[in-house]
């Protein structure tokens, strides 16, 4: 059982909590899920880049998908090795090329043919050649968030089948480049197994006309997005998952790759905030909390539901919204959701917070960044110090040239 009162008392609030027996636990049930084949997680580092949850999750063999050369560095720092290491993202600058180069990662994953030519000029001027995946958009609508869906050619990520296939030929024809994987991310949140069954089958089917270019490819990565539950959704088991994965890939010699973010992070961690003040407008009753969207914005910026559970409820629920300090109306955790009354101090849960919490929380309203906790076997440690309020200007340096002239 987890005393939330303790917690807050010792690490303040907001505070960010997040369940290392629980991360492990659904790395565990990934992994053996594909047991059948040769397997790499690699963890979306995205969705909760705090070194001690990447060291975790690097601990139990996990890889890491990265989406900037900053991503890769806190991968290697929590101990993931080159080989396991692989950088995503549609947009690259050259520093973070050769820096992932000289890092000598697994792979670097193109995004287009404009790409290709960067990594190679630069692997080039290195005097090595670069390994390379390629990230194919099979035009499949994931029927998920629009924000978050990303395999539609409507979308800017990765590149048609055709334009895959000139890279791969360029590429084998190419001394510095050498193409060795394959990719895809159709969207997060995936709920339906069908689209994802889809374009595994429609990138393993280019695998099979590459090998007849005899372009060997032996990473077969179906990127991330398996759902969680956050407001009761029925959800995709791992193991139909992988079934319907290595349904794909009959004949193929692949090592299977999947890039998880929210399936092991997102259930395994909680928000915690404590109430303000409650108020009345109108007919409009607000639970102010301690808490913003500075802190969580996936409520604001998706319409996310999150649950939220009032410790030591007493009384009648009633609506009420739940919201934040920061100036802006779509500040808020929860609208109009039956919650019993609540008084200064009391504390609240924001449920399913361990994904794409902490990672998109900002200053804005000059706020520091909340703390964050890990509990594992029974135990609490401080992972991230809460931000304070000289770091945030520290690096303002006209005006402190200024003044301290
Ligand atoms: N691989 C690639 C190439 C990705 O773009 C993503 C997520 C993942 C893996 C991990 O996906 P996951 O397993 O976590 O679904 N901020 C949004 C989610 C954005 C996801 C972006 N890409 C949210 O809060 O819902």
């Amino acid at each position: 059982m987890v005393d939330y009162h303790a917690l807050a008392q010792k690490y303040g609030t907001p505070l960010y909590l997040y369940d290392f027996d629980a991360i492990a636990s659904q790395y565990t049930k990934l992994k053996e899920a594909f047991s059948a084949r040769k397997s790499l997680v690699c963890y979306a580092v995205k969705a909760n880049s705090n070194l001690s949850v990447i060291k975790h999750l690097v601990d139990l063999g996990a890889g890491c998908d990265c989406v900037s050369i900053g991503e890769v560095r806190r991968a290697q720092l929590a101990g993931a090795p080159g080989y396991k290491i692989i950088f995503s993202g549609v947009g690259k600058r050259d520093d973070e090329i050769r820096e992932a180069l000289e890092r000598d990662i697994l792979m670097i994953n193109l995004e287009s043919e404009a790409e290709m030519e960067r990594v190679e000029m630069i692997a080039q001027e290195m005097g090595i050649c670069a390994r390379i995946s390629v990230r194919v958009n099979p035009n499949i609508d994931p029927q998920t968030h629009p924000y978050i869906s990303t395999g539609l050619h409507a979308n800017k990520f990765g590149v048609d089948e055709d334009t895959a296939k000139r890279i791969y030929i360029k590429a084998k024809n190419s001394p510095h480049l050498d193409p060795v994987g394959i990719h895809f991310h159709i969207g997060s949140q995936l709920t339906q197994l069908d689209p994802i069954k889809e374009a595994s089958e429609i990138v393993a089917n280019l695998v099979r006309q590459l090998q007849a270019l005899d372009i060997q490819i032996r990473f077969f990565d179906v990127g991330g997005g398996l759902g969680i539950d956050y407001e009761g959704e029925k959800l995709i088991e791992p193991y139909d998952y992988a079934q319907a994965i290595l349904g794909t890939l009959s004949g193929l010699d692949v090592t299977i790759m999947c890039e998880p973010g929210r399936f092991l992070l997102g259930n395994s961690g909680e928000f915690l905030t404590r109430v303000l003040y409650e108020k009345v407008n109108g007919d409009k009753r607000f639970v102010i909390v301690d808490g913003a969207m500075n802190d969580l914005i996936r409520p604001s910026l998706y319409n996310a539901v999150h649950r939220i559970t009032l410790l030591e409820p007493q009384g009648e629920a009633t609506p009420a919204s739940v919201v934040g300090p920061v100036c802006e109306s779509g500040d808020f955790f929860a609208k109009d959701i039956p919650l019993p009354p609540t008084k200064h101090d009391d504390l609240l849960i924001v449920e399913s917070a361990g994904a794409y919490g902490f990672t998109m929380s900002s200053n804005y309203n000059t706020r520091p960044r909340a703390a964050e906790v890990a509990l594992q076997n029974g135990e609490d440690r401080l992972i991230r110090k809460r931000e304070r309020f000289d770091e945030l200007i520290a690096d303002e340096i006209d005006f402190i040239n200024l003044t301290n002239q």
